[in-house]
């Protein structure tokens, strides 16, 4: 029996995949790897000393799909594959349903044929848009503000029909916060496709030479330094968290959506700050307008993680900073270099 992980190529699933091998667990790749490179499975394959099927697939061929399930006695699915560039889904909306969308339904009608009934989802933050209360409830109303968001939302309203209509099914929605970071080796980490918008890569990138500015988009929100705040959490902690969600899901039936974040808040000015004292780097970094669609302040309550899946976000920001730093240091051009 395998756990099938959709996506496994890109950021997230590369660290998870990590984390799932570690705790002995089988794996199926599945990966079409337009966001990503197959060379970041390879570096999977170098640090585990394991090996696992890659299927490269496009989730939204149904009959492909289809015929990886056939090939293999597959017991979940952990799925990240998907697009995630919030503003180009505004310039893209059709690229993002269709791709999201169609390629979740096609996993569930798969699953479906082949009563696979554990499924741990990659929803998001962004789901919640622009609140007023702080920290963020998973029982708040929903109220995404880009198309991207729209399909995390939609993809949740899909997968709660269809556990209503399937009440075997185990479903976990883990609305992750800023994933940040990179795996302690310092050969695995975030390869973006293309000039960054993420703070983090930028960070890294701008130190390394890669981007020629870094800037803090608004000085002038309600908040102490005036720059924005988010939940910053360490990958690795962030697929720890997917094996807790997959173990969860081994032992209960029903739909979980289950926020994955520290719970801390951290300033765009602090995070670049605490970047420069770890690693002993000085940046020179400018100030600009605000960025449009951001919300001045992001935090997660991770008290249901904490309680139906036992888990809690253990590293730090001068962790996820230093992981960061080591990684792109390593690897100035990413995974193909
Ligand atoms: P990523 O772009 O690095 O990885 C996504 C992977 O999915 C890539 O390898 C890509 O090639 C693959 N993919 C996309 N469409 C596909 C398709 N139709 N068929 C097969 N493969 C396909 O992204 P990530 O940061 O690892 O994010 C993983 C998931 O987590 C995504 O669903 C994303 O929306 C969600 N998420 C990410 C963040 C973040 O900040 N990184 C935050 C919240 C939620
Ligand atoms: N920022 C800068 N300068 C930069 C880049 C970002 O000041 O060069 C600021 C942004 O304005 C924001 C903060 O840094 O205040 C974080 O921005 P990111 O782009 O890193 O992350 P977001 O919070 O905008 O969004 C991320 C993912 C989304 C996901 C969301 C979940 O990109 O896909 O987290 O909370 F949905």
């Amino acid at each position: 029996m395998a756990i099938l992980v959709t996506g496994g190529a890109g950021y997230i699933g590369t660290h998870t995949c990590v984390s799932l091998l570690d705790a002995g667990y089988d794996i199926v790749v599945l990966d079409n790897f337009c966001r990503s490179s197959r060379l970041s499975l390879d570096r999977v394959k170098k640090l585990t000393k394991k090996d696992f099927p890659i299927e490269e697939i496009d989730l939204c061929h149904e009959e492909h799909v289809q015929q990886v399930f056939q090939k293999y006695d597959i017991e979940g699915v952990i799925h990240f594959a998907g697009l995630k560039a919030a503003g180009e889904s505004v310039q893209k909306p059709l690229n993002y349903y269709d791709n999201n969308i169609t390629g979740t339904m096609n996993l569930l009608k798969a699953m479906d044929e082949y009563n696979v009934k554990q499924f741990v989802f990659s929803s998001s933050a962004t789901v919640y848009g622009e609140q007023e209360q702080m920290p963020l409830l998973e029982d708040m109303p929903l109220a995404p503000i880009n198309p991207y968001g729209q399909t995390k939302a939609m993809i949740e309203q899909i997968l709660r029909d269809y556990h209503y209509a399937n009440p075997e099914t185990s479903i976990v929605l883990l609305r992750y916060f800023n994933p940040v970071g990179a795996h302690e080796s310092g050969d695995l980490g975030e390869d973006p496709n293309g000039e960054p918008n993420n703070l983090l890569p930028r960070i890294t990138q701008f130190a390394v030479g890669r981007i020629d500015s870094l800037t803090i988009f608004g000085e002038d929100y309600p908040t102490p330094d005036g720059s924005c705040i988010r939940d910053y959490i360490h990958v690795m902690d962030l697929a720890e968290g997917h094996v807790q969600a997959l173990a969860y899901c081994q032992t209960h039936t029903g739909v979980e959506a289950i926020n994955l974040g520290t719970g801390k808040g951290n300033s765009v000015l602090e995070v670049i700050q605490t970047f420069m004292r770890v690693n002993q780097l000085q940046l020179s970094f400018d100030i600009g307008p605000r960025r449009e669609g951001d919300a001045p302040i992001s935090y997660a309550s991770t008290q249901k993680a904490s309680k139906l899946l036992s888990w809690q976000a253990k590293r730090t920001l001068d962790q996820m900073c230093l992981d960061a730093w080591r990684w792109q240091q390593k690897n100035p051009q990413g995974f193909e270099a």
